[in-house]
Order: C-alpha cells, then structure tokens, then sequence
C-alpha cells in the first residue's frame, strides 16, 4: 500500500494526473512559471466508432476546459489520430479525419491550436494527408516529423512554409531498416539536416528533444537564420529536463512542456524510460530514497 502511494507520487512527476482537473493544475503553474504548454491525452488506439467517438468528446471536453479556465492561449493540445479511429479497418482515413476536424473547430472556438502526434512509420502518410485537408480550414494546426526516418527530410521541406508549425522530434519508434536509420549517430545528423530545412524555412520550427547538443544546435541555427526569439520554440516532455526548460526561458527562449495525463500513464512511462534507460534508473534511484 504505501509503497504503491509512494510510486504514484513518482509517476506523477511525469504525468500529473488522470482526469482533466489535474491537468489543467499543472498545466496553470507551468504557463504561471513562462512555459507554454501542449496537454496530451493518453488515449489507446480505438477499436470501433463509438470508442473514436467517446475520444473525441474527451478532447473537446479538455478543449473546453483551457478555454473556461484561461489557459488556451499558452496551452495547445496534441492530437493521436489513433485515439480517435485511425487504424479503423477500410473507414479509418475518413472517420478520423472528420473527428480531427471536429476537434481543430473545438480548439479553435477556444481559443488554442492541435498539433498531430506523429505514430509510427506506416501512419506517417495518412497523417501527413489529414494534416494537409485539415490546414485547408485550419492553417494553424501542426505536424510532427521523426528525426529517425529516412524519408523526414523531404517531408521538411513540403512543410517548411509560412504559417506551418513543424514538431521535430527524433521519433519514439521501432521502425525497420528499409524506413529509419538504425543509428542514434545518423538520426542525431539527419534531425539537424531537417532542423536546418525548417530554421532557414518560412514556417515556426518547433525544436523537441531534450538533447543538449541538438539544442545548442538548435540555437546556433536560429541565429545563423536570423531568426528572432518566438519565431520558433523548444518544446520537452514534462518532467524531463526540467532545469533546462528553465533556463532556456529565463534566456527568452519560448518552451513549451507536453504534458500527458490519463490512466494509460504506465505505458508511457515504460516507453520513456524503454527510449532512454538511465531515466529508469533515476526514477528507481528517487523511489528508494522516498522509501527510506
Ligand atoms: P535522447 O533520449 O535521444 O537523448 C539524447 C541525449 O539527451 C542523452 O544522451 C542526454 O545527454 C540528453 N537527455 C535526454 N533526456 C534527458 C533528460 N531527461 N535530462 C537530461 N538530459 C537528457 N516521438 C514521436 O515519435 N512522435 C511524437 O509525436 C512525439 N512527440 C514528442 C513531443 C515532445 C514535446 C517531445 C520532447 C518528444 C516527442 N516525441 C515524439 C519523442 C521523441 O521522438 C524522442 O523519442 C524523445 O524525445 C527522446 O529523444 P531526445 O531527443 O529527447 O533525446
């Protein structure tokens, strides 16, 4: 039992809660500390309409709360197309992509915006092609693109436009020779190839990683593009890297955290800490001190 409560106190230093109220509390003291903030749900891929249906009133639920509780204006939301019906056998494109507009309307009545998490390698396309019907209506909606994929570099380009909000990321997948480069080496030369496309492109780069060469990277290349702070942001995960998300908006820098909450909060732990091991080794370090 109380070993228990101690490793749900743990926990929730990566994912603050399971319901909306418990978001919105860190969310606030993060927006009230300079940080802006992308509030993910942990939903599970859907396996029928109705679960699609029941995701997309628990997104435009949150969507609702930021807005009544004052935080749409530095708090987005990130959208897993999974969650609301992507991976439905023959009508996923089409169901999901009517519920992700449902969704973009919601956000923008709010106030706020949707950035579309990026899955793994065999949905890049589809969510790529629900980016593109999505920003006809809703130019403010952004993208994701891994690192790790060998293919990333041309999508930066396509994206690197005015008015295009671009997450780079690494990628968090498993992904197959043939797609991805199976070297930390190559994904690391291939993000800041990409990174280059996006600082000297027309759109708003947004940098995540909690890596800090690829953010001093990062930096060197906003510079050497003129790019003035705010025109692009950093973006890590809540809970990680938290003294740098500090320090770089205590330079100016905008950061931005994303913070998960829901009751799927266990499997995103395990692939946090399956990416980087040493983030379990540090977690088991904290519970055996709070044991003590
Ligand atoms: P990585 O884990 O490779 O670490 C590289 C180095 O960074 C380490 O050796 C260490 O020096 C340093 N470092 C890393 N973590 C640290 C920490 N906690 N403290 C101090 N130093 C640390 N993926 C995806 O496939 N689709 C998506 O939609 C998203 N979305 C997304 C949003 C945001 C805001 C972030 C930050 C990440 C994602 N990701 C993602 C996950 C991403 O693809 C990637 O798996 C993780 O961010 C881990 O990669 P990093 O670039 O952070 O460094």
């Amino acid at each position: 039992m109380l070993l228990s409560r101690q490793v749900e106190g743990l926990v929730s230093r990566y994912v603050p809660g399971n319901d909306v109220a418990e978001v919105l509390a860190a969310a606030r003291a993060l927006v009230d500390g300079g940080l802006a903030v992308s509030v993910d749900w942990l939903g599970e891929p859907c396996t029928d309409e109705e679960a699609a249906e029941a995701a997309v009133r628990r997104y435009v639920e949150l969507l609702e709360a930021l807005h009544t509780a004052g935080l749409a204006r530095n708090a987005e939301v990130s959208l897993k197309l999974a969650s609301i019906g992507q991976g439905l056998p023959d009508v996923g494109a089409k169901v999901s992509l009517e519920n992700a507009r449902r969704i973009v309307h919601a956000a923008r009545a709010a106030g706020t915006a949707v950035t579309l998490d990026m899955e793994d390698h065999t949905t890049t396309d589809q969510t790529l092609e629900t980016l593109r019907e999505l920003r006809k209506d809703y130019p403010e909606t952004g993208a994701v693109l891994q690192a790790a994929l060998r293919r990333t570099e041309g999508d930066a380009r396509a994206l690197a436009f005015e008015g295009s909000r671009v997450r780079l990321c690494k990628g968090a997948f498993r992904e197959p020779v043939a797609q991805a480069y199976p070297d930390r080496h190559e994904v690391d030369k291939s993000f800041v190839r990409c990174l280059k496309i996006l600082m000297a492109g027309q759109g708003y780069p947004m940098v995540a990683t909690h890596d800090p060469r690829l953010i001093r990277i990062a930096s060197a290349l906003a510079t050497r593009y003129g790019r003035a702070q705010g025109s692009y942001e950093f973006q890590m995960l809540y809970g990680f890297g938290a003294d740098e998300q500090r320090r770089l908006a205590g330079n100016g820098e905008k950061v931005r955290v994303y913070v998960p909450y829901g009751e799927q909060k266990y499997g995103y732990l395990l692939r946090r800490f399956a990416e980087r091991p040493s983030n379990l080794t540090s977690f088991v370090r904290s519970a055996l001190r709070s044991l003590r």
